[in-house]
């Protein structure tokens, strides 16, 4: 059994709720903290140690960090796209903070290993839009992309100056079926799943031929994992890593859904998420992490559409 203690900040979310269920399976219940601001799945709840955390209270962190000598941390806690363009404020504040308190406790030595991600929001305008190098031009003009970008050079910064274990993932829109998504741009690629099943009818919030680079949620828990696992000398680049599943638009999306709901109908209206999108490249190359750590996607658009299906029909029976 592995001795390590790890705490989820942002347990809660989209991502947090799949990814606790898989670090308790790993790690053993009682060696996975998961907190948040709000109260989780029961699932989460019930099966291992929770703790409720505002991360901008530094205090507080380093007492649930000594109370369960937490030696590892998954950093979540963050305002997405869409809803940080809202509130650019708490946006800037809670994205650039979370992070500075949890490298800070890294390098006071209480911490041995920290995992924040990234996004494709990264990148911007000015990137090349279809393969999307690891390296190109990056000049995000959305706040939460700033962040985004900002957290990935102080990453590199705490691991090159101060020898900090710090492993980061650029996430491309994330599709799960445990928990609703926290406020993004890819939101729709959710909702759709719901609506289909619920009304047999979605009102898309980005045009019908808005392609963006997505990965269903097991390849993604599985990218995590496999990143924080492996050796550290596999991990050359410490701010983070470009990684690809699959692109589609919301049409394409919606033809598949067809086929498991052949009475479902989309509608199309773009709102405000529109110039995000527009912003965010069509397709990720991420031939370094094939290279350095062996990833490999596994889900296309017709197998994720396939288990979305299987899984939220239970919930709605
Ligand atoms: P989410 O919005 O679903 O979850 C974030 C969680 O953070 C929520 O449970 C929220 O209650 C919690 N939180 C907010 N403020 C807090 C605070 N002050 N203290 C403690 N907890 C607080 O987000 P997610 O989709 O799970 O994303 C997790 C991380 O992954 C974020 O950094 C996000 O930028 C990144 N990411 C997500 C996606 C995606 O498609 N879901 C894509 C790229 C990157
Ligand atoms: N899915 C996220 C968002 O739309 C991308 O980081 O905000």
């Amino acid at each position: 059994m592995n001795k390590d203690t790890v705490l989820i900040i942002g347990a809660s979310g989209q991502i947090g709720t799949d990814l606790t269920m898989n670090l308790r399976a790993i790690y053993g219940d009682a060696h996975v903290v998961a907190s948040d601001i709000k109260s989780a799945a029961p699932e989460v709840m019930e099966t291992g140690p929770f703790e409720q955390l505002d991360i901008m209270d530094e205090a507080r962190l380093h007492e649930i960090v000594d109370k369960h000598k937490v030696t590892q941390i998954y950093l979540l806690a963050a305002l997405l796209s869409a809803t940080a363009e809202k509130n650019i404020e708490l946006g800037w504040n809670l994205n650039m903070r979370s992070l500075s308190h949890v490298l800070d406790l890294a390098r006071v030595g209480k911490i041995k290993k920290v995992y924040w991600p990234s996004s494709i929001a990264v990148f911007g305008p000015s990137t090349p839009s279809i393969n999307t190098p690891q390296y190109t031009v990056m000049e995000p003009n959305t706040v939460y992309g700033i962040s985004k970008q900002a957290g990935e050079r102080w990453c590199e910064y705490y691991n090159q100056k101060f020898g900090i274990d710090v492993r980061s993932i650029r996430y491309p829109g994330l599709i799960s079926w445990k928990a609703q998504p926290g406020g993004g741009t890819t939101d729709y690629a959710v909702h759709i799943f719901h609506e289909a099943l619920k009304s047999g009818k979605y009102e898309s919030f980005l045009s019908e031929k808005t392609t963006l680079p997505m990965m269903y949620m097991p390849d993604a828990i599985r990218a995590t994992l496999e990143l924080m696992e492996a050796p550290a000398e596999k991990i050359k680049i410490r701010s983070s890593y470009n990684v690809a599943g699959t692109s589609f638009s919301p049409e394409e999306i919606a033809a598949e859904v067809k086929k498991h709901i052949p009475h479902f109908e989309m509608t199309y209206k773009s709102d405000e998420r529109q110039a995000i999108a527009d912003s965010w490249p069509q397709s990720i190359n991420d031939n370094l992490a094939r290279e350095h750590w062996d990833w490999k996607h596994e889900y296309d658009l017709a197998t994720m559409v396939e288990d979305m299906m299987q899984n939220l029909k239970k919930q709605y029976k």
